[in-house]
C-alpha cells in the first residue's frame, strides 16, 4: 500500500492535477494498493475525479460520534458520504500538535470501525524517547491503548502506520533496518492477541519517504507499505514511490 497525507496542502487546481496524474497511471499500477488523503474540503472534488476503484481515498481526521453539537468536525458517517474508505487516527501531528491523548485515539479508532472506515492508526516515538531506548515501550503503548478500547479483532479492518516523529517533515529518515526492528515489535505485540491478524496486518512506515529510499524499506520482510507526506505534493515523485512498490 502507498498512502499519500496531503496534511493542510493543495488548492483545488493542485489537486485536480495530482489527482488526474495519479488516476491515469494507476491502471499500470495495479499490484499496489493506492490510497489518497486530501484535506476534508477536497474530498468530494477527490470523489469526483477518482470514480475508479483502483484509487481509494481516505480522509485524515474524523471525530467521535454520528450527529452531534461538536462545531468544527466531522464524523466518520460523513467521511463514508464522500466515498471514503480510509481515516487516519493518531497521526502524531493529531497527537502532539493537538494534544490527541491515548484514550481519545483509541476512541476515534473505535469511531472510525463502527462507521466501516479503514482506521490507519499511526504510531511513533520522538526523538527523546528513542535516545532514552523507550521506543518500544511508547509503541506499545500506542497499541494497546487501541487495543484495550476497541479489541483485537477490530484490527483485521485496520491499517498500521509506524512513524517515527523525528523522521517526520525532519532531515533524518530511519533506515531500513531501523523502521523494520519496529515493525516487528508491531506484529509481534499483536501476534500476542491473535496470530492470523499479526501475519497479515498491513504495517507501513512514515517519515521522509522518497522515491530513492522507497524500494530499500519496501524490500524489509515486516514493511508492507508507506505513508508519504510532503513528497506526494509532486505526482511525479509520488508515483514514483508507488512504482517502486511494484
Ligand atoms: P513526511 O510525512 O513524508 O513529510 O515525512 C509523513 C506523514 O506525516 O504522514
Amino acid at each position: 500500500m502507498v498512502a499519500g497525507n496531503l496534511k493542510m496542502h493543495g488548492s483545488h487546481t493542485q489537486i485536480e492535477t495530482l489527482l488526474e496524474a495519479i488516476r491515469q497511471e494507476a491502471q499500470a499500477l495495479s499490484s499496489v494498493d493506492i490510497v489518497v488523503l486530501p484535506s476534508f474540503v477536497y474530498l468530494q472534488q477527490t470523489q469526483n475525479i477518482l470514480s475508479n476503484p483502483i484509487v481509494e481515498w481516505g480522509a485524515q481526521n474524523l471525530y467521535l460520534g454520528i450527529s452531534e453539537a461538536f462545531t468544527g468536525e466531522e464524523s466518520g458517517a460523513m467521511l463514508v458520504d464522500f466515498g471514503c474508505q480510509y481515516v487516519l487516527v493518531g497521526h502524531s501531528e493529531s497527537r502532539h500538535v493537538f494534544n490527541e491523548d491515548l484514550a481519545l485515539v483509541a476512541a476515534k479508532f473505535k469511531a472510525a470501525i463502527d462507521a466501516k472506515l479503514q482506521p490507519i492508526l499511526c504510531l511513533g516515538e520522538t526523538l527523546e524517547e528513542r535516545k532514552q531506548g523507550e521506543t518500544k515501550k511508547i509503541i506499545s503503548q500506542q497499541l494497546e491503548s487501541v487495543i484495550q478500547a476497541a479489541e483485537i479483532k477490530a484490527f483485521r479492518h485496520a491499517v498500521i502506520a509506524y512513524e517515527p516523529i523525528w523522521a517526520i517533515d525532519a532531515g533524518s529518515t530511519a533506515t531500513p533496518e531501523e523502521a523494520q526492528d519496529v515493525h516487528a515489535i508491531i506484529r509481534k505485540w499483536l501476534g500476542q492477541y491473535d496470530s492470523a491478524i499479526a501475519n497479515t496486518m498491513r504495517i507501513l512506515y512514515g517519515g521522509r519517504v522518497e522515491a530513492d529510499n522507497a524500494a530499500d524499506l519496501f524490500r524489509m520482510a515486516d514493511i508492507d507499505g508507506v505513508l508519504v507526506g510532503g513528497e506526494w505534493l509532486e505526482a511525479k515523485s509520488f508515483l514514483a514511490i508507488c512504482q517502486a512498490a511494484c
